[in-house]
């Protein structure tokens, strides 16, 4: 069919529409509309996560398709986003995971609490500015600076110097100023507190905290998906991207830096204030997410020995990043620690002060990456460090009935009378199961005999069911689903959790070795994030996803990352500690190390394990 120069995409059930050049992918339509579809193999038609239905004119299956879909999906209208163009005005359904670029979700910390004081990054003045007179005829801001320091002390951003003069006269003479060191970086009216903005920006989600810089308040926070999902699950899918096409990088630049503006603005919006009262930010994130953020080059970042371009702290204008807070606010970036190990890391280990004293300590923030730290009192190093390539499996939507943590979410599952029986978050019919869910279901199937220590299921039990492609265990059939359909975990999702909790394993075993200690010695496992702070920990021990230590105790302590970049947002003091974090670490390469391909292969059964 002969190809129109503009067509029109609707998304469905997110009432979104592009329109883009006819001939375009759908990804791109999705980008264009807004419509978030996390692509895990960044669009290159192996994954077949992209799965969307399509009534309209299309270019032919490629062989991707007609490998990854059998005949009747393709007759159905099944194709995958990344590969089928768009020749004429198409309709596309999206999968569940499917998000609006404009959409965000409540943070569920769990312990978003208000901070213990240290002194102020920022101060408020109250200011009474004598008014200008013919005796007295100096500059508007010499009389502000005089107040805030004195001239010769105290400077101005050029930006917040132009709003002087305005405001002082319509708050007659009143003002709020806003000091950073020696720099005034914000003017308000009289009364109006500073505000800062903390973000967290990982991989998949980013998580944002508004906080009033006086006392450590959290007024408002939010989340959203990443929007560089659309470009790879993982950070080194995202990277070869855009080493690969630099045009590719800078729109991952361009989309991360308007969602942080897009949540500020929700953010000041939620809390009833303005996005200017905003005279402070710190974002963390791991090197990849920093770089990208940062448009910093990414070749030596992208291949051994995956060296930083800049690691260190840094403080730049938010204006630098199109962000409209002050006028002369900063982004304060903590260090990153090495490898793709980032600045999330050391405001995790700030935000569950793994860097205080204290016994043998085993940290894990389990994410696409899982960041391992163990706390080795009196070693060389206070902490060595090393990150997991864990995969995606724990978000929940990757899995083959996989879904975010949230209503109709099964997030525990029991077998009774060789039945299993499912609870959802919400209490409600069930839709699919989430991160939390998987590790409960392949822990009762393992303690049922339904899969053995390989992950194997059991063909011969009444519910696995077997076809051409996948070998499944139905949890929910479709008449008792929320959604139509069969829940069910197939064995590619059982495989899948096995190379997860294999990596995150032998991780930690190989720091332990390192540091010449044993699993008996750990006293406590930290357990951090939002997936970490709600698995149900008997079912991760018994699936060797965490160590089974008799002595230990288990914290699960929410988003530690959040709570570390506020910790820095608001106090000097934290800003020198998480400075000094990266000293006292020793950052270690899995790759280089021959352990660690030994206890991976070790981990992959069932529950063995290398702790
Ligand atoms: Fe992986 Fe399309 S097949 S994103």
């Amino acid at each position: 069919m002969a190809e129109r120069s503009t067509v029109e995409v609707k998304f469905e059930p997110l009432g979104l529409r592009a329109m883009v050049p006819g001939g375009s992918l759908i990804t791109r339509a999705m980008l264009e509309a807004g419509v978030l579809l996390p692509l895990d193999c960044g669009g290159n038609g192996t994954c077949g996560r992209c799965l969307v239905l399509v009534e309209g004119a299309t270019s032919p299956p490629s062989q991707a398709e007609e490998r990854l879909l059998d005949r009747e999906q393709l007759d159905q209208g099944w194709r995958l986003a990344c590969q089928t163009k768009a020749l004429g005005d198409l309709r596309v359904a999206v999968p569940e995971t499917a998000e609006r670029a404009d959409g965000g979700w409540r943070i569920d910390d769990g312990d978003v609490k208000d901070l213990e004081g240290g002194t102020p990054v920022v101060t408020a003045l109250a200011l009474e500015i004598p008014a200008p007179t013919l005796q007295d005829p100096r500059s508007d801001l010499a009389r502000v600076l005089a107040l805030a320091g004195g001239e010769e002390h105290a400077g101005a951003d050029l930006a917040t110097a132009s709003q002087v003069s305005a405001l002082a006269r319509k708050h007659n003479w009143h003002l709020a100023a806003f000091r950073r060191g020696a720099e005034l970086v914000g003017v308000a009216a009289p009364g109006v507190p500073p505000l800062g903005l903390a973000v967290d920006l990982g991989s998949t989600k980013i998580a944002a905290y508004l906080v009033n810089l006086e006392d450590g308040k959290v007024l408002a926070s939010r989340g959203r998906l990443n929007p560089q999902v659309t470009f790879g699950a993982d950070v080194v899918t995202r990277l070869q991207k855009a080493i690969r096409d630099p045009a590719e990088g800078r729109r991952m630049t361009r989309l991360v830096r308007r969602a942080v503006g897009d949540l500020a603005g929700e953010l000041a919006a939620q809390a009833g204030v303005e996005p200017s009262q905003i005279c402070d930010m710190t974002l963390v994130g791991n090197s990849a997410m920093h770089h990208l953020l940062l448009g910093l080059p990414l070749e030596q970042l992208g291949a051994p020995p995956f060296v930083a371009c800049l690691g260190q702290a840094i403080d730049i204008k938010a204006r630098e990043l199109g962000l409209k807070l002050a006028p002369g606010a900063y982004v304060h970036l903590p260090p990153l620690v090495g490898g793709f190990v980032g600045s999330d890391n050391v405001a995790m280990i700030m935000g569950a002060d793994l860097d205080r004293p204290g016994p043998v300590r085993l940290g894990l923030d389990i994410g696409t990456n899982t960041e391992v730290v163990l706390t080795v009192p009196g070693g060389e190093h206070a902490m060595v460090i090393a990150s997991a390539p864990s995969g995606p499996t724990f978000e929940g939507a990757h899995l083959s009935s996989g879904m975010r943590a949230m209503a109709g979410a099964i997030s525990k599952v029991e077998i009774l009378d060789d039945q299993p029986v499912c609870f959802t978050i919400d209490g409600g019919a069930p839709a699919g199961i989430c991160g939390s869910g998987i590790i409960d279901t392949v822990a009762r199937l393992l303690e049922a005999g339904i899969i053995n220590s390989r992950g194997h299921l059991d063909r011969s039990h009444p519910r696995v069911r077997a076809d051409q492609r996948n070998i499944s265990y139905i949890l929910v059939p479709a008449e008792q689903s929320a959604i139509g359909q069969d829940i069910a975990i197939t064995q590619k999702d059982i495989s899948q959790v096995q190379l997860a909790k294999a990596a995150i394993s032998a991780a930690a075993g190989t720091l332990l070795e390192l540091a010449g200690l044993g699993v008996d010695d750990i006293a406590e496992v930290v357990l951090a994030g939002s997936f970490g702070g709600h698995i149900d920990v008997a079912g991760a021990k018994r699936i060797g996803l965490i160590p089974n230590v008799a002595a230990a105790s288990y914290a699960q302590v929410g988003n530690a990352a959040g709570k570390g970049a506020r910790k820095v947002l608001v106090a000097s003091e934290m800003r020198a500690r998480a400075k000094a974090i990266p000293a006292m670490s020793r950052y270690v390469e899995l790759a280089s190390e021959t352990k660690f391909n030994t206890l991976f292969a070790r981990s992959l059964s069932l529950p063995e394990s290398s702790f």
